[in-house]
């Protein structure tokens, strides 16, 4: 990550073991291992960059907890994600999996702990303040962590053979979009009413958690041309962005997402170009 977005990174590490509580050691030792291994975080730093951006204040505050949250949410989605029964992968984040280093009955709970604790987290927060905005934050967290159910579901019982690019659309909007638009548009609420931002944040959210699956997908792609070594993916034979359209279409239309959603970003003249640069690092 650049030096430039580490610092939000920072914020975030450090913020996320405070919401942690768990009785069970063998639970909480799991949780902790999966929720502190090397993830980029962009969910939280997103919601940072757009509230810092909108509003030139870095008193995150009031944005933390819905940060850490969507971090919570993203962390249980990919233990569950890599469970046998699901994707069946191994590895993640450069370490075993969770259901490999403490069994897949504790990381189906450890997965189950922390969408629990992203809701409590938030909950608390807005018992504590409750001010309409953190209220609307949480109702646009919480849709997109329940349709991201829905995407995970749509992605297991499709694959390339009985997947078309509408269906693809959709398993990659609930799947991931969501997640990643809510971010950016919490950010949006939390720093603002003013409805033309609202809209454009609402827009961006959706560009980038679309190009950003495409990304993955790609970079999984790129993974198996380089080693040879089947991903999951092949060995599932996914409907991903590649094996439905193509390596250049892939590519093309991450490139053709990210113009967009910096022509987005450079309609506003914010104090420094920190949203846009992440969008340039992430594409
Ligand atoms: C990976 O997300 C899973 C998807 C939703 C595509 P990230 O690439 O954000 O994973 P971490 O948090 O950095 O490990
Ligand atoms: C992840 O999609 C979507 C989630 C909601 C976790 P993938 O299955 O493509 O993510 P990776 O490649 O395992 O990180
Ligand atoms: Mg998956
Ligand atoms: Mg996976
Ligand atoms: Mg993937």
């Amino acid at each position: 990550m650049e030096k430039n977005f580490e610092k939000y990174k920072n914020i975030i590490d450090k913020n996320l073991e405070k919401y942690v509580n768990i009785k069970s050691d063998k639970l909480k030792d799991s949780v902790i291992y999966s929720l502190t291994s090397e993830g980029k975080r962009i969910r939280g730093i997103l919601l940072l960059l757009v509230f810092e951006s909108i509003t030139n204040s870095s008193d995150y505050k009031n944005i933390l907890p819905f940060a850490v949250s969507l971090e919570m949410i993203h962390t249980y989605s990919l233990i569950h994600d890599d469970l046998p029964s699901m994707d069946n992968d191994e590895y993640r984040r450069g370490k075993s999996s969770n259901h490999i280093v403490f069994g897949e009955d504790i990381a189906i709970l450890a997965g189950d702990a922390l969408l629990n604790l992203a809701y409590e987290n938030m909950v608390n927060h807005i018992y504590k303040y409750p001010a309409k905005q953190n209220i609307k934050a949480m109702r646009i967290i919480s849709k997109a962590a329940g349709l991201m159910v829905s995407g995970q579901a749509l992605d297991i019982t499709h694959n390339t053979l009985n997947v078309d690019g509408k269906i693809l659309f959709d398993i990659q909007k609930y799947k991931t979009a969501y997640l990643i638009h809510s971010a950016l548009y919490t950010g949006a609420i939390l720093a603002t009413k003013n409805k033309k931002i609202l809209s454009d944040f609402y827009t961006a959210g959706f560009y980038i958690g679309l190009s950003f699956q495409i990304k993955d997908d790609y970079n999984d792609y790129l993974e198996y041309k380089k080693s040879s070594k089947k991903t999951s993916d092949i060995i599932n034979d996914k409907a991903t962005y590649v094996s439905i359209f193509g390596e250049n279409k892939a590519k093309e239309d991450i490139q053709i997402l990210k113009s967009k959603i910096l022509i987005i970003f450079n309609k506003y003249n914010f104090k420094n170009n920190n949203l846009s640069d992440f969008v340039e690092w992430l594409f």
